[in-house]
C-alpha cells in the first residue's frame, strides 16, 4: 500500500487552443482542473504515441475540447479512489476510451480517470513492462488476433511489418516472433537491420522497394502484414500478398492516402482491414492476458530501444518523432517510477 498523498499542485503538459492556434506547455494544475473521474493516479509512465505528437503540436485535430492534457495511455499507482476495483495503492493501466482526447490523459504527474476506464496491471507484468507494451503492443496483439480469426497461423507464411523501427513496428516484431511467426521487417533505415534481427525479424527489407516497382501484382511474398505507414508502402504490400493474405492497416506515418487497384482483392483474395487500439473489456482483458503470457516479448531485447523522457523533454521529442527521426518506444517517466 502507498503512503502517497494527493499533491495540491502538480506539473502537466497542457494543450490549449487560442483562436485556432494550438500550443502546449507545462502548467501547474490542481485536481479540480482535470476532467472528471472517480480514480486519481500518480503517473509512473506515459507512452508517447505518434498521435500524441500530432496532438500536442496541433498538427491534426486529435483533441476534442481544450484545454486538454494529452497522452493516450498511462500506467500509474492509485492515489485515491471511490471505486472498489481500483483501491488505493493498486498499479493500473489506462488506454483507449478517448483518454488524452476527450478526457485528460497521461502527460501529467497526477491523472484523474473514470473508474470504468481503469484496469489493473496484468499479472505477470511489472508496471514498467506494461508501459513498454502499452498501446503499440496492444495494437500489434489486436492485429495478430485478427489474422488468427481469419485462419492464419505461423505456418501460413511470412508476416510483414512496415515502419519497423517505430514503436508499433518493434513491438510487433517482438510479439509476432514470440508467437512463432517468421517476420519480414520493412524499414527506410537499413542501418537498423541488426537491431531488427535481434528483436526477431527473419528478413529486413528496404521499404524503398515500394517506390521502385509499379507492377499490378508483385511477387507473392506475405501471408499477413501489419502496415504502420500507409502511402506507397501499403500499396506495395497489397500487391505483394499471397493468396488469401491479410493486411492490417494500423498507421499513417507516411500519410493518409494510398493508391490501389482491385487486382489483389479479385485475383488473390487479399483482405484489408483496419485496427483501432480500443476494445471492449472482454477482448481487452483477453489480449492483455496473452501479452503477459504466451505473447510476452523478450523485454531484455526491447530495453535498449526504450527511451525514458522527462515531461520537459516531450515537446522536442515529439517534433523529432513527427519527422520520422526517432526509433523504438518512448515513455515519459515520472519521479518514483519503478
Ligand atoms: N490504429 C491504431 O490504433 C494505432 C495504434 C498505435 C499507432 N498507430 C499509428 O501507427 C503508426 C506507427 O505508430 P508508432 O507509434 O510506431 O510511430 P513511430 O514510433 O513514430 O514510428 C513510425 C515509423 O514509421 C516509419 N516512418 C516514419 N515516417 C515515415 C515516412 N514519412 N515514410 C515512411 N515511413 C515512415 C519509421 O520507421 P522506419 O524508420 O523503420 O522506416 C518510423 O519509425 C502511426 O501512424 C500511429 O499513429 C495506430
Amino acid at each position: 500500500m502507498t503512503n502517497q498523498s494527493v499533491p495540491k499542485r502538480f506539473a502537466a503538459l497542457r494543450t490549449r487552443n487560442t483562436d485556432g492556434h494550438v500550443s502546449s506547455s507545462i502548467e501547474h494544475l490542481g485536481v479540480e482542473d482535470l476532467s472528471p473521474g472517480e480514480v486519481l493516479l500518480r503517473a509512473r509512465y506515459a507512452g508517447v504515441n505518434y498521435k500524441d505528437c500530432l496532438a500536442i503540436h496541433g498538427e491534426a485535430r486529435i483533441i476534442k475540447a481544450f484545454p486538454r492534457t494529452a497522452g493516450i495511455e498511462v500506467v500509474g499507482e492509485v492515489l485515491d479512489s471511490a471505486h472498489q476495483q481500483a483501491p488505493r495503492g493498486t498499479e493500473v493501466l489506462v488506454h483507449g476510451f478517448e483518454t488524452g482526447i476527450a478526457f485528460d490523459g497521461g502527460f501529467s504527474e497526477v491523472v484523474r480517470v473514470p473508474a470504468k476506464h481503469v484496469q489493473q496491471v496484468p499479472a505477470g507484468l511489472t508496471p514498467h513492462q506494461a508501459a513498454i507494451l502499452g498501446v503499440p503492443g496492444f495494437t500489434a496483439a489486436m492485429a495478430l488476433e485478427q489474422f488468427e480469426q481469419r485462419g492464419l497461423a505461423p505456418d501460413s507464411g511470412l508476416v510483414a511489418v512496415s515502419g519497423a523501427g517505430g514503436a508499433v513496428g518493434m513491438l510487433a516484431i517482438a510479439i509476432l516472433a514470440r508467437a512463432g511467426w517468421r517476420v519480414a521487417a520493412l524499414t527506410r533505415r537499413m542501418a537498423q537491420e541488426p537491431v531488427l534481427r535481434e528483436l526477431g525479424a527473419a528478413e529486413v527489407i528496404d521499404s524503398r522497394v515500394a517506390m521502385e516497382s509499379q507492377r499490378p501484382l508483385e511477387k507473392a511474398r506475405f501471408a499477413a502484414a501489419i502496415d504502420n505507414v500507409g502511402g506507397p508502402v501499403l500499396s506495395w504490400l497489397l500487391r505483394s500478398m499471397c493468396d488469401g493474405g491479410c493486411v492490417a492497416s494500423v498507421g499513417n506515418a507516411a500519410g493518409n492516402g494510398y493508391e490501389a487497384s482491385v487486382l489483389p482483392f479479385i485475383m488473390r483474395r487479399v483482405q484489408l482491414f483496419g485496427v483501432v487500439a480500443n476494445a471492449p473489456w472482454p477482448q481487452r482483458l483477453r489480449l492483455w492476458g496473452r501479452l503477459a503470457g504466451e505473447l510476452r516479448p523478450d523485454f531484455d531485447k526491447l530495453m535498449p530501444h526504450v527511451h525514458h523522457l522527462r515531461l520537459e523533454e516531450l515537446m522536442d521529442h515529439a517534433r523529432l518523432q513527427l519527422q520520422g527521426a526517432t526509433s523504438g518506444r518512448a515513455l515519459v517517466t515520472f519521479e518514483g517510477a519503478q
